[in-house]
């Protein structure tokens, strides 16, 4: 058996904060290998990339996610007691829930619900003078879930649950002042939701049964008790949040609208198949998340490498998804790449690799495709706007990463308001 190659660096937690969506692939070239070790926080952390690793990184017999993810990311993020903490049965249990909100139809819903309030937000913007999309975005995104879910949301507490919610991933890695402020929003969110979660169970608020609030607060673990009240309110958030969160994606496609203007016009007269595989190539092109945690639970070894029980294992999604020998040209913006995809779960990965319902991969990539989808057409058939002068570099240090001032957009018109 061979060493996991070792960086020489002690600690590379800042070389990671500095660059990180690169850090991984950049030293995995440096080895000449796909997997290497590390420390990370004074922790032992092997770090690999590829499908063939993530395909290791998938299979649940090997990796656990319980008390994987760091205390300050448990704390914005992604809340305690939560299902990406979870893992065998209880983990498929609670994941059939998320699941089951996600079906064609119910997904269908939410795509419609979202046509008709970009509508709105379109004729909104005819009448501003500039318009900064990724807090827009963020607005249409939280009244569409909120309206979805069963979750309610008066027009005057927009603003503020837009906030919370967008403080939770805009924030999650920041340090100093953004942090405590995330920490804070999640406290205030859950306890919107634990509320709602408790009036439900009461009967003093009836949603419609097929919505997510209503699922949630019934939902009973293997033992058949319900949720603790507090944990259904994180599980009610794993919805709201990483919906709203789509707006980076939703920006990015307008980031690549602009920087692509054939595929702009392509898209005008775009088939069904056109849209879907411009936003495929949004997800696969532009940065997200840049990794995913889990840790070994019985030692294995892989490729010729030792992976001891307890290790910390990150798997890089970014440079997976610009992985040379999985994509031709992968630093070209090029969604007709899509048209012959063989589908590969392991290749595409920003969301996640492998079986939605096995393991941990996103059970939201439908949501955030179809939103992706309603906004590039509100974007390139529902108006026409100037993108005036500002700075569109993507800001690869922050997470998401977005155009540094956010994507402004000014002199809207709409083009076609029935649609
Ligand atoms: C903004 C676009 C999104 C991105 C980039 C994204 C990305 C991810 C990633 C990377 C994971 C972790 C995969 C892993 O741990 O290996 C994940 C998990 C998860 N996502 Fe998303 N996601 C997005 C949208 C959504 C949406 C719309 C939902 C709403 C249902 C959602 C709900 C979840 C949940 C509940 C998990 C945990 C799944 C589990 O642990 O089994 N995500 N997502």
């Amino acid at each position: 058996m061979t060493q996991v190659p070792n960086n020489t660096f002690f600690d590379d937690t800042l070389a990671l904060a500095r660059d990180p969506y690169r850090f991984i692939s950049k030293q995995c070239e440096r080895h000449g290998s796909d997997v290497f070790q590390t420390r990370l926080l004074l922790q032992k952390v092997i770090c690999v990339r590829g499908d063939e690793a993530a395909r290791v990184f998938y299979d649940t017999s090997r990796f656990s996610r319980v008390g994987v993810a760091p205390s300050r990311i448990a704390k914005t993020l992604f809340g305690r007691g939560g299902v990406q903490g979870m893992d065998g049965k209880a983990h498929c249990h609670r994941k059939m829930m998320f699941m089951s909100l996600l079906t064609e139809d119910k997904i269908g819903g939410l795509t419609q619900l979202a046509r008709d309030i970009w509508n709105r937000r379109v004729l909104q913007w005819s009448s501003m003078d500039r318009v900064t999309l990724y807090r827009h975005a963020q607005e249409v995104l939280t009244e569409t879930v909120c309206r979805w879910a069963g979750v309610p949301l008066e027009p005057a507490d927009v603003d503020r649950r837009t906030s919370e919610l967008a403080a939770l991933f805009d924030y999650a890695g920041s340090i100093g002042p953004k942090h405590w402020w995330a920490r804070l929003a999640r406290k205030r969110n859950e306890a919107w939701l634990r509320g709602i979660v408790e009036k439900i169970r009461a009967g003093t608020y009836q949603p419609p049964e097929d919505t997510a609030a209503f699922i949630v607060a019934n939902h009973r673990d293997l033992d058949g008790n319900l949720l603790d009240a507090q944990i259904a309110a994180v599980e009610l958030n794993n919805i709201l949040r990483p919906t709203v969160a789509v707006s980076a994606y939703i920006v990015q496609c307008a980031h690549a609208l602009h920087e692509h203007r054939e595929i702009r016009e392509q898209l005008r007269d775009g088939s069904p198949d056109d849209f879907q595989c411009f936003v495929q190539e949004v997800r696969r092109y532009y940065p997200f998340f840049p990794f995913a945690g889990a840790k070994v639970k019985e030692s294995f070894e892989w490729q010729g490498y030792r992976f001891p029980s307890g290790r910390k294992v990150l798997l890089d999604l970014y440079g997976t998804n610009h992985d040379p020998r999985l994509w031709d040209e992968p630093e070209s913006f090029r969604p007709s790449r899509f048209r012959d995809w063989n589908g590969n779960p392991f290749t595409l990965i920003p969301q996640g690799g492998g079986d939605h319902y096995q393991n941990h991969r996103c059970p939201g990539e439908w949501i955030a495709i179809e939103q992706m989808k309603v906004a590039t057409e509100a974007f390139v058939n529902g108006c026409e706007y100037e993108v005036p002068a500002q700075n569109l570099r993507i800001d690869m240090d922050r997470l998401p990463a977005i155009p540094n001032d956010h994507f402004i957009i000014e002199s809207v018109r709409v083009i076609n308001e029935s649609k």
